[in-house]
């Protein structure tokens, strides 16, 4: 199902099936849900990308990045989510995100933020070889109270020294 894995630009008539993915149970856990509004102003911002991971023609995940102007170089994965998790799409759409933040987009620094109980998430850009740099406090307030959130990057020198044939 991952082997023919793509990313391509998102339009306008995407943001549907973005919100509809943000939307089911096991994502709206980490990432917060943003309404139509909010989706196309950022789509329509040249400081964001906005990608669509597409399986034998159909969406399975999407990629936001933030910052991509930035002039230090440093964007920021601002989210990424799956409408399967745990069924091995994540890692494969991952890796097309950051070669396209690397190659396509040029960064020096890519980084994110995660829940601190969001330990999938967290295992897998482990697994890809992001870097733990520490962690804001209290940093996110939702329904149920305070979350603290996970700050990780991978510099463009540590993307260029991964083995090319990864698992
Ligand atoms: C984060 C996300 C994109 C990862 O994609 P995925 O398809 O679920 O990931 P995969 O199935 O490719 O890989 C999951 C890995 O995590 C491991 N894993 C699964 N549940 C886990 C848990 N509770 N704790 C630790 N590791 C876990 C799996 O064993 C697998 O590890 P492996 O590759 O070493 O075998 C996806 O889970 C998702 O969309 N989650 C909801 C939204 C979200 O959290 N987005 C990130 C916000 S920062």
């Amino acid at each position: 199902m991952t082997a023919d894995l793509v990313l391509r630009p998102a339009e306008a008539s995407d943001i549907e099936t973005i919100i509809s993915i943000e939307s089911r149970g096991p994502v709206s856990k980490f990432v917060r849900p943003w309404r139509h509004e909010r989706h196309v102003a950022a789509l329509e911002n040249r400081n964001f990308a906005y990608l669509i991971a597409e399986s034998q023609g159909e969406p399975v995940g999407f990629v936001i990045f933030q910052d991509v102007l930035s002039a230090d170089r440093a964007i920021n994965l601002m989210r990424v989510a799956v409408g399967e998790p745990g069924q091995g799409s994540g890692k494969p759409l991952m890796r097309l995100a950051m070669r396209h933040a690397f190659i396509d987009l040029g960064a020096h620094r890519l980084w994110l933020d995660v829940f601190a109980e969001n330990d999938r998430a967290r295992h897998v850009y482990l697994g890809l070889g992001f870097v733990e740099e520490g962690t804001m406090r209290d940093a996110a307030q939702k329904p149920d109270g305070f979350h603290s959130l996970v700050i990780m990057s991978m510099l463009e020198d540590e993307y260029r020294a991964l083995p090319v044939d990864a698992p």
